[in-house]
């Protein structure tokens, strides 16, 4: 593979969903062309399920010899690859060649005694390995090396940008820097995989499967774990049983509504997380949301959960931009760009409320490289003409059909560079009839605006929903504002190019400055206007039926 792709290559998905990528510099100079199919979303997420099923998550004493760890786990059976990484102490994820090693360790393993505590005895595939004899342990001359889970800090960020060569070698730096690890992305899918153990008690045979940044080649260090009950299967078990004149069915109880089904499984979920989920800590039900959901913590990981029920339209979503973010290196680079630009200027915000999300960025960024000339990404009308029979998706009533095959999209013939697009795309926004007009990545064209929301992102797959309509007016223009000075900044001469003489921040290192262009008065502003943002949130938060929080 050429070092490009390596670079590049995101452990979101695997390395081989990545042959279009391309060095910034051109790759008509590298020659670079790598055949090898691509995978599509659904073969990348069942090999990475199946990986987590063969894995475990073990808190270890800090002063471990990898050796001895290595050596005592295989008498389980052989191991498939292992790391480190350090959470409020040292953990290792162990993934095992065989299922079955997984058996013979929870064989192995005890239930605790706490002191005076009653323990809950609850057994899971996230362990504690304890030394028997804790002073008599040799401690190793070179210490394990745990793996990194976060992004880089602000001060290396800058460091990094500004010893690039140029805007689009920013935007690299950039998208390595953030971009998932394979050691993270292992993490997600296993904490995805627990949290179906626990599911599993209540609907045996049910899946917890990963959505959103995790999964959509978007996502970023430190992301948070977007998850959902797929009773599907559960659903269609025993079918095929019929015989004769018969066929059995369940006795189940029945509730007026799907939402108040995934109401019922969620709060029963949420508590069992709550009483009995290892390292589940701060569950918070948030059932009265469009989409209800239980938010928690995973402390081992480190990860925010939210788990809804019954999701599938979201998946489709990660699906769709999966996609667009594999068709062309470009679009990741953009996309990580802009976030992290969004981010720097508290245009998007941790906590739900009337900023802007990062989906809706993305869709932006995606709807923009719709309509390049040529254009570099197709509209999802097109990616439906293009389907087969195979791709047929109806859910809900909602077509959800497009093309899955990666394989059978022709690359674009747009040659744009990336530094272009950045400072187009800020153009673009700047000047948006925001008021008449709405972002549609379906049709790839502007749409009339349907009602008046100040910022309107068509739903790609429910086409009657905004996917931003939480969006004030004031953080629209906050964003309009910013994107105006960030236009500017990059066609400045001193700004936009690395000047040797002088050590000030320049392009996107220019654009990640928190102060960026900005008067004392209009910070003031716009820093009165995110407080009444911020209040508006946490009372609609309190009464749990904030928009932000729907996937839908
Ligand atoms: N989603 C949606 N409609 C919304 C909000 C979210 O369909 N109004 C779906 C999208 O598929 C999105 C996923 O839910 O990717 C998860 O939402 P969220 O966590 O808000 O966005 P992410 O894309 O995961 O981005 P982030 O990195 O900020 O978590
Ligand atoms: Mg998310």
């Amino acid at each position: 593979r050429c070092p490009a792709l390596r670079r590049l290559s995101c452990a979101g998905t695997l390395a081989a969903d990545f042959r279009r990528e391309e060095q910034p510099s051109g790759s008509a100079e590298t020659g670079c062309k790598d055949k090898t199919p691509m995978k599509t979303f659904s073969e990348v997420q069942d090999g990475r399920r199946e990986q987590a099923q063969r894995t475990v998550l073990i808190q270890c004493p800090n002063k471990i010899s990898e050796k001895k760890f290595l050596k005592y786990l295989s008498q389980h059976g052989p191991i498939h690859s292992h790391f480190f990484y350090e959470s409020f102490g040292l953990y290792a994820v162990v993934e095992f060649c065989q299922k079955d090693s997984i058996d013979s360790l929870l064989n192995g393993t005890q239930i605790p005694t706490v002191g005076t505590e009653a323990v809950i005895p609850f057994r899971s595939r996230f362990f504690s390995l304890k030394l028997k004899s804790p002073s008599g342990h040799i401690t190793e001359k070179s210490p394990v090396q745990p793996s990194n889970q976060l992004p880089p800090s602000s001060k290396k960020l800058s460091e990094l940008l500004c010893s690039a060569e140029s805007v689009a070698d920013q935007l690299t730096t950039l998208l390595k820097e953030f971009q998932l690890t394979e050691e993270n992305t292992r993490l997600r899918y296993l904490t995805c995989s627990l949290i179906e153990d626990v599911a599993a008690a209540y609907f045996p045979g049910c899946t917890v499967r990963l959505f959103g940044s995790s999964v959509n080649t978007f996502g970023k260090l430190g992301c948070d774990l977007d998850i959902f009950l797929d009773l599907e299967e559960t659903r269609k078990l025993g079918t095929h049983k019929s015989m004769g004149n018969f066929w059995m069915e369940f006795q189940v109880k029945s509730v007026p509504s799907e939402r108040i089904a995934a109401q019922k499984i969620l709060s029963v979920i949420g508590e069992c997380l709550d009483h009995f989920g290892p390292g589940c800590v701060g569950i918070h039900k948030i059932l009265n949301a469009r989409c209800p959901l239980v938010r928690f913590s995973h402390q081992a990981s480190g990860f925010q959960c939210d788990l809804t029920a019954n999701n599938r339209i979201a998946l489709k979503s990660s699906e769709l931009l999966y996609i667009y973010g594999t068709m062309d290196w470009r679009v990741r680079a953009l996309v990580f760009g802009v976030r992290c630009w969004a981010r720097v200027h508290s245009l998007t915000s941790g906590i739900p409320g009337a900023w802007i999300t990062n989906f809706s960025l993305t869709a932006m960024v995606i709807f923009f490289l719709q309509i390049r000339s040529p254009p570099i990404l197709p509209s999802l009308d097109a990616l439906k003409t293009l389907a087969g029979t195979e791709d047929k998706c109806i859910i809900e009533g909602n077509n959800c059909t497009f093309i899955r095959d990666l394989n059978k999209i022709k690359p674009s013939e747009n040659t744009e560079t990336v530094e272009l697009l950045l400072k187009e795309f800020f153009e673009y926004f700047g000047n948006f009839a925001f008021n008449k007009n709405s972002i549609s990545i379906r049709q790839g064209r502007e749409q009339n605006k349907p009602d008046s929301s100040p910022l309107h992102i068509q739903n790609p797959f429910e086409t009657s929903l905004n996917i931003s309509k939480n969006v004030s007016q004031s953080q629209l223009q906050r964003f309009v504002e910013l994107a105006r000075e960030s236009a500017w900044v990059l066609q400045q001469k001193d700004t936009a190019v690395p000047s040797p003489s002088s050590k000030l921040p320049w392009g996107l290192a220019a654009l990640l400055l928190p102060s960026l262009t900005q008067s004392k008065k209009k910070q003031k502003k716009f820093g009165n206007e995110r407080l009444k943002d911020l209040l508006e949130s946490i009372k609609s938060n309190s009464a749990e039926s904030s928009t932000n929080t729907s996937r839908k």
